[in-house]
């Protein structure tokens, strides 16, 4: 398949290109600054690569850098932010610290008639994150645009089919950034827009018939979409090789297992449900920090996963994981480990199964158009998503049956009203987060002395980022109202308005 290449230098916008290129109906995917050229020539297909930005100098010793020859294999490359500064830098320019820095919305004029900025106005609306500026160009390069703050905005080699544009094409503020990103892509690279959902399916199916073949496989099916989708997918390849393995850990959603049974009753594979509740607790007890309970979650995982397995007779465990599982866990290079996300991150160094992850390139609303092609129904592909170690991230202090029995319960009312109100479809995910300090109450005359319940209600759209929803005060009350009715352990219930960053989705 034809593709454009993105190296990434550490930028928070990174795998936004990457999605915004397969919008485009070309396949992208990102690679580490320093892969060697060497690799780069064993990669079929390649019709472009793209510089990401980063926070780095050039100057700076121990900045990313990748390998000069990138620029001379006769492939159009364009470098973003911090990766037009780097080309300027390689090729021989001046890169220097701006007298300031230049942040968010800014107007780009452009000098130049250029391919790669065919169909800008003049004047267009860009978005900024960048001090350093590229002050002297290289040899044969020509200025395309420019800011007030950044002489050289833009700039092209038309011969070499090298680009650098200072701004950030890939976010929605830049008004034209998806034409300018099209231009490269289409029109400079000449890719073909073979990319679809389906297509990469049906790569994902031949590189798991290779994988797989005849062995037996489980795989962990949570109730979310990612790994229902898997599941799907992957018994398209193998069949009644594989064998759906739901672990009910005691800190899964209201009534989660009958919504499995349910929903997985006519598919083609086995389906076994193990009750490892009482395990899980029991791992859990004692243990309130939360990197420390997403491990002893994820290895407690694994051993009942290892104990299906051997029942099973399989040697291979397939999982859910989706690329910003991987972002988020620290497996690019560059990002910083977050959280040790279960299904990555939090899985012990050392286990039995071999581990398979047919879905790790895609991306959520990937997951969602595949699930939909798979015919997974309604209820499951709009359902919010449910992180792996379950409620254990959403109960502050110790985990145990009873608190989060509450937090569960807290979970399907928010649901309810939001589903009532009509609010359920338009946010990314909404839940209860049962803390562990206390404050004084009134219940029927009496004085209470309880642990508050918060609901925290984000939107988003690709968990990277987020924004605390605006849910009308009626909407709120009215939840508060049922929790501290109808759950007695609650005397108090307070609304997160905070936004990701600076914090996370998730408590823990
Ligand atoms: P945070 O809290 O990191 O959450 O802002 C972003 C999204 O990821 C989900 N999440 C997880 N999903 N395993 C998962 O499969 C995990 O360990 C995990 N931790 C958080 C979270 O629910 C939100 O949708």
């Amino acid at each position: 398949m034809q593709r454009i290449l993105v190296l990434d230098f550490g930028g928070q916008y990174c795998h936004l290109i990457s999605r915004r290129i397969r919008d485009l109906g070309v396949y992208s995917e990102v690679l580490p600054n320093d892969t060697a050229i060497s690799e780069l020539k064993k990669i079929r297909g390649i019709k472009g690569i793209i510089l990401s930005g980063g926070a780095a100098s050039v100057y700076d010793k121990n900045s990313p850098k990748c390998d000069k020859e990138i620029l001379n294999l006769g492939l159009p490359v364009m470098g973003i932010c911090y990766g037009h500064q780097l080309i300027a830098f390689l090729e021989g320019g001046k890169v220097t610290k701006g007298y300031s820095g230049e942040y968010g919305l800014t107007e780009l004029e452009l000098m130049r008639k250029e391919k790669l900025v065919a169909g800008l106005d003049g004047k267009e609306q860009v978005w900024m994150n960048h001090r350093d500026i590229v002050e002297k160009l290289p040899k044969d390069y020509a200025v395309v645009g420019k800011t007030s703050h950044s002489p050289i905005a833009v700039f092209a080699n038309d011969k070499k089919k090298i680009y650098g544009v200072q701004f950030h094409p890939e976010v929605t503020h830049t008004a034209k950034g998806e034409k300018l990103l099209e231009n490269f892509a289409l029109h400079i690279c000449e890719a073909e827009k073979s990319w679809s959902v389906s297509s990469y399916a049906e790569l994902i199916k031949q590189e798991a018939r290779k994988e797989l073949g005849n062995k037996r496989a489980i795989i962990g099916l949570s109730g979310g979409i990612d790994s229902s989708t898997a599941a799907v997918l992957m018994s398209q390849v193998i069949g009644k090789n594989l064998c759906a393995v739901y672990v009910d850990t005691g800190l899964m959603r209201y009534k989660e297992t009958e919504f499995i049974r349910e929903t997985f009753s006519k598919h083609p594979f086995k389906l076994v449900i193990v009750d490892a509740s009482k395990r899980f607790f029991k791992a859990l007890k004692g243990v309130t920090e939360p990197e420390k309970k997403r491990k002893i979650i994820g290895k407690t995982f694994i051993e009942v996963f290892e104990d299906a397995a051997k029942k099973e007779k399989a040697d291979i465990l397939i999982q859910g994981t989706i690329y910003s599982d991987r972002i988020e866990s620290g497996v690019t290079r560059h990002s910083a480990v977050i959280k040790s996300h279960h299904n990555v991150g939090g899985l012990p160094k050392k286990m039995k199964l071999q581990l398979y992850e047919p879905l790790r390139d895609l991306y959520k609303d990937e997951v969602r158009r595949l699930a939909k092609q798979l015919g997974l129904p309604d209820a499951l592909v709009h359902r919010q998503v449910f992180p792996g170690p379950g409620l254990g991230v959403r109960i502050i202090g110790e985990v145990t049956p009873e608190r989060a029995d509450i937090v569960r319960r807290a979970g399907h009312i928010i649901d309810e009203e939001l589903k009532k109100s009509g609010y359920y479809d338009s946010v990314w995910m909404a839940f209860g987060v049962l803390l562990s300090v206390r404050s004084v109450g009134i219940q029927g005359d009496e004085r209470s002395y309880k642990n508050p319940l918060i609901i925290r209600i984000v939107e988003s759209k690709d968990a990277m980022t987020a924004s605390f929803a605006k849910i009308p005060y009626d909407v709120l009350e009215k939840i508060s109202t049922r929790i501290t009715n109808e759950i007695k352990e609650i005397n108090r219930v307070a609304y997160d308005i905070t936004n990701k960053p600076p914090a996370t989705m998730e408590w823990e």
